[in-house]
């Protein structure tokens, strides 16, 4: 049986099946991409316009403005949902190309000049990936600000310490909630570092190994806000696949953060612990047991930090093996990324309604009190009374019995609340300074908006 072959856009006819497989998702992840390759065309254009070659430029200055416009009525298109990649197409860059030589006949097939897919899906990704770090980033910084009210609200609330899950020592609410919050305001510095990977350049790389065309790729650098160009163009083709696994990286730690601040809401919420309650309406059902109100969605935070992981090692292995230079494997970074992403802005924003909807039962957290707790306090302040730290640990651990009895009278002043009192130092009970994580989580939220605010301004100057 004859196969009917598809024509591409490049008037190349393949096989339908082997078109399919080779393509991929890409006609519906592509989407997200458009406005970030109409950005990049639109500055690979202007900079042609510019340049210096022969007696005629490749497209003079008024063809570029015409580009440019056409660009952004494919980004108004694309908004509008009425953009659609062909599977012949295979992806968003020659839907891109398909459209504007529609509109613009001659002058559309001119904009691929001295460019390939390659640099364009690195420019795209990288665009793309930059927008999506700062709102990521703003929700991290929502999130922890949640936190950091949650325990504002809960204040000296005293909860039991635990190490080993047993009990330790005494401690608040607020130590917990802000304890949380400090480690998911450090995830910034993962996600920046993966920012700052993807802030570079790729364009003007072609396939790889640039073009014998004297592009000038600072130019586009500059039109793309990008914080400098990747200077080998060989380099510039590799480094593609690498801020996906960084990025990839910061996330699965992010998410192994949130994971394990679910599991504390989880184990605090049960009936046997009762220091927390989830609103019922944040809880599933059984469809036999009536009793039920699950915390399913803390749990799947779980599986999703565990999915994250996945998607980091699916990301790293792609890499580890493949020669220099394109190679196909590499679009399904795309989706890794893409997923990983999704995954961890949903976390950070289901999180973030969660604590503002969890209750604290402040005497269910008094009650859980055990004499033990105190053992460490009692201890010291046989210390304060001249005993060697050693001697008052071993008198503590030898008469623990005798001083918890309820009748010792040098244990009859203990109490959660005034024992928690007495932790003043910094970082412990008392010693929390709320104003630190509010001034870090302003910073960060300056920062993310003002780097917004510069991306979208390339992207207005370019497109209009
Ligand atoms: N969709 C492709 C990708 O994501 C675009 C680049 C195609 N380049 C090529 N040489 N086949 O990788």
């Amino acid at each position: 049986m004859k196969v009917k072959l598809e024509k591409t856009i490049t008037d190349r006819t393949v096989d339908p099946d082997i078109l399919s497989y080779t393509v991929g998702d890409d006609p519906v992840l592509d989407l997200a991409l458009v406005k970030w390759d109409c950005m990049g065309t639109a500055a690979h254009v202007t900079m042609l316009s510019e340049m210096k070659w022969l007696k005629r430029p490749v497209v003079t200055k008024t063809e570029a403005a015409k580009v440019r416009k056409a660009l952004a009525a494919v980004v108004k298109l694309a908004e509008e949902g009425k953009f659609a990649i062909l599977v012949e197409d295979q992806d968003v860059h020659m839907a891109v190309e398909r459209l504007l030589t529609a509109k613009l006949g001659d002058l559309g097939k001119k904009i691929h000049t001295g460019r390939s897919r390659n640099d364009q899906v690195a420019v795209d990704v990288r665009l793309h990936m930059k927008d999506e770090i700062l709102a990521a980033e703003s929700e991290v910084c929502e999130l922890a600000r949640a936190l950091v009210a949650f325990g504002a609200k809960a204040g000296a609330v005293p909860l039991v310490g635990r190490t080993h899950l047993q009990p330790a020592m005494p401690s608040t609410v607020e130590m917990w909630a802000t304890g949380h919050a400090e480690m998911i305001i450090d995830q910034l510095e993962n996600m920046e570092a993966a920012y700052r990977l993807a802030d570079l350049n790729p364009l003007g790389s072609a396939a790889g190994y640039g073009v014998p065309l004297p592009l000038d790729r600072a130019r586009t650098t500059r039109l793309l806000g990008f914080s400098r160009t990747i200077h080998n163009c060989f380099g510039a083709s590799m480094a593609r696949g690498e801020c996906e696994a960084a990025l990839l990286s910061a996330l699965a730690q992010l998410m192994a953060v949130l994971s394990r601040f679910a599991e504390d809401l989880i184990l605090f919420s049960m009936p046997e612990f009762a220091y927390f309650r989830l609103p019922r309406e944040y809880c599933t059902g059984s469809s036999i047991m009536p009793q039920k109100f699950n915390p399913d969605v803390l749990e799947l935070v779980r599986s999703k930090a565990a999915q994250t992981l996945g998607l980091q090692t699916a990301a790293i292995s792609l890499l580890h093996a493949m020669p220099g230079g394109y190679n196909r494997d590499l679009q399904d970074c795309k989706w890794l990324y893409m997923k990983g992403l999704s995954i961890a802005r949903t976390t950070l924003r289901i999180l973030e309604k969660v604590v503002k909807g969890v209750a604290v039962d402040a005497s269910a957290c008094r009650r859980a009190f055990s004499p033990g707790v105190f053992a460490t306090d009692v201890a010291l302040r046989k210390v304060a009374d001249g005993t060697p730290w050693r001697d008052a640990y071993h008198d503590v651990r030898d008469q623990f019995a005798a001083l918890y009895d309820g009748k010792s009278a040098e244990v009859a002043d203990l109490d959660p609340d005034r024992q928690v009192a007495l932790k003043t130092h910094e970082g412990t009970c008392l010693g929390i300074d709320r104003q630190l994580y509010l001034r870090r989580i302003s910073e960060a939220l300056a920062s993310a908006l003002s780097r917004r605010k510069a991306l979208d301004k390339c992207c207005k100057a370019l497109l209009k």
